[in-house]
């Protein structure tokens, strides 16, 4: 793989997009997980590092399966969907690996996890990618799909986040959302604020 730490500091030289990962479980059960991949140069890239946190579903189901798919699309509806249950979504079978594609991706990365490092809390999962396909065009920028991106690893970090501090960092995602979403990226927002407990009026704390 041609990312690597480099420089003193251990800094990852790569960049990181955020998807989709579906996995199978041992019993066949199909699993839908938000997950940022780092690639060393970009999409091309012949493989990728995940880094699922031990104790995580898709960690486990790697480990005994180890093939997956990786999901790039515009819909943020699923990254908070599949945060809070899994969501209804069309499955369609992946092309080369025994695995699922679900309905709605822009692109997809079909992997195999060919070595795999568990010394950390945050394990590190080398993935080769053994099918790319495209499926429809990708969406424009919109500043609420970004926001709802933001809102959900908040979401995920929850519980490593001060209260006050998550509701500031929620409440500056508000101006964002409604002014430039559409009906599901309300709808997404909505259904994370509800699950923290934010109100609609929660503010900004002002700290001038
Ligand atoms: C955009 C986004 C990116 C994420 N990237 C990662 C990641 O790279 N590794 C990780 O362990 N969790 C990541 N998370 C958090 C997981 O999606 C979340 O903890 C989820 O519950 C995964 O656990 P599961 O596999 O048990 O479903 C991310 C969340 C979001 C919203």
């Amino acid at each position: 793989m041609g990312a690597g730490r480099s420089g003193k500091k251990g800094v990852w030289m790569a960049i990181v997009f955020e998807g989709l990962v579906s996995t199978l479980g041992p019993d066949g059960t199909r699993h839908l997980a938000p997950m940022g991949p780092r690639f060393a140069n970009g999409e091309g890239d012949a493989f990728f590092e995940l880094a699922p946190f031990q104790g995580s579903s898709t960690l486990a189901n790697l480990l005994s399966h180890p093939w997956g798919v990786f999901h790039i699309t515009d819909q943020v509806f699923f990254f908070v969907k599949s945060l809070l249950d899994q969501p209804q979504v069309d499955w369609l079978p992946a092309d080369v690996i025994q695995g699922w594609i679900i309905g709605g991706a822009c692109r997809t990365l079909e992997f195999q996890v060919i070595a795999s490092d568990l010394s950390a809390q945050r394990s590190r999962l080398t993935c080769q990618v053994v099918n790319r396909k495209h499926l429809r065009e990708m969406g424009a920028f919109n500043r609420a799909r970004h926001a709802i991106i933001e809102g959900a690893i908040l979401y995920s970090r929850r519980h490593l986040l001060n209260p006050v501090d998550l509701a500031d960092q929620f409440a500056r995602l508000v101006p964002l959302v409604e002014k430039t979403g559409g009906e599901d990226e309300k709808t997404a927002f909505e259904l994370l604020r509800n699950v923290l407990g934010l109100g609609k009026n929660d503010q900004a704390v002002d700290r001038s």
